[in-house]
């Protein structure tokens, strides 16, 4: 089984991610790590111990990490609507029995990568701040870790939190460039792709129908999510699952296509913070540095997403 480290920041796409990874035969999370983002960090990690007590995986360690940007304060109030105040749909619920490790993310990281050389997956779907951290404690990380899945970024598409920018990158611009200029082996799942994915009404009404704890609950939650994006985007009638597919490229990698790309994120700009700039000139010499996702079988992944998700 592939060994999966998830790094998240508990919002309802990020839970939706961990079920799947947990539920997943051919992963093997062996921990959880969380970020400051859709909620703060002490939020995303008892989001985080909720999910997996729903999943009845609380076995898996999580370790709680970044709770602002690397170099700077945090911009911005947390995203509400779509993931709710509380991050889980602003659904009530008693506080986990579990506690995270006692390590940092980041610290808790670098150990796992330093344990099992060339075999850990890293997915991380929230700001980059928690590895950026990591490498800068442990640089040999970046030629340690198996690979690097990120939820992030936008290269031929809108943004999201910004014209140009994609929120996760947005969080933490800095250490978003950190992490892509690191020579890390980095696959981008990016809007791009994550936008033309989508969960129906039509799909929670299934997992209603099961009438199990797990599957309530994850509809409940996303329910608030669907709603979210009918009201910002008013052509759609479902979310799109962002996070979910980040963990389905480590699943199964040919579910999308890749380019490699030289690609820098934009640190100056007025209206471009935040932004993940590609060199797409034919001429470009440059070393690609990113393996960008450039389509994706949304079908065939939302079959499997489902299919997991069903069992
Ligand atoms: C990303 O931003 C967050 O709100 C989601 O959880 C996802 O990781 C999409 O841009
Ligand atoms: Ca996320």
């Amino acid at each position: 089984m592939h060994r999966i480290l998830l790094d998240v920041d508990t919002g309802v796409d990020d839970a939706l991610a961990i079920a799947y990874a947990v539920r997943s035969s051919d992963l093997d999370v062996i921990g959880i790590t969380t970020c400051f983002g859709n909620v703060p960090v002490d939020r995303a990690t008892r989001n985080t111990l909720h999910v997996l007590e729903r999943l009845g995986a609380t076995e898996i360690p999580v370790a709680m990490g970044e709770a602002a940007p690397l170099f700077h304060p945090s911009k911005e109030a947390y995203p509400a609507q779509f993931h709710g105040e509380n991050g889980l749909g602003d659904l009530a619920f008693p506080d986990p029995a579990g506690k995270p490790v006692s390590t940092s993310a980041a610290a808790f990281m670098v150990d796992q990568i330093r344990r099992y050389p060339k075999q850990v997956t890293l997915i991380c779907v929230g700001p980059l701040t928690n590895l950026a951290a990591a490498i800068l404690q442990a640089p040999e990380i970046t030629t340690l870790v198996r690979q690097v899945i990120i939820m992030g970024g936008a290269v031929e598409v809108a943004g999201n939190r910004r014209m140009h920018a994609e929120a996760n990158v947005y969080s933490d611009p800095e250490a978003a460039q950190l992490v892509f200029q690191s020579g890390a082996p980095i696959t981008l799942v990016g809007l791009d792709v994550t936008m033309q994915t989508e969960l129906k009404l039509e799909d929670i009404q299934r997992w209603r129908e099961l009438n199990s704890d797990l599957a309530g609950f994850l509809a409940d939650i996303t329910s608030c999510y669907i709603e979210g994006y009918r009201q910002a985007y008013g052509d759609r009638t479902g979310c799109a699952l962002h996070d979910p597919l980040a963990v389905a490229v480590a699943i199964d990698p040919s579910l999308v296509a890749v380019q490699p790309m030289v690609l820098q994120v934009d640190l100056e700009g007025v209206h471009s913070y935040g932004r993940t700039v590609a060199d797409l000139r034919p001429r470009c010499t440059d070393q690609p540095n990113v393996n960008v996702c450039t389509s994706v079988d949304a079908k065939r992944f939302q079959e499997h997403f489902m299919g997991t998700l069903m069992s």
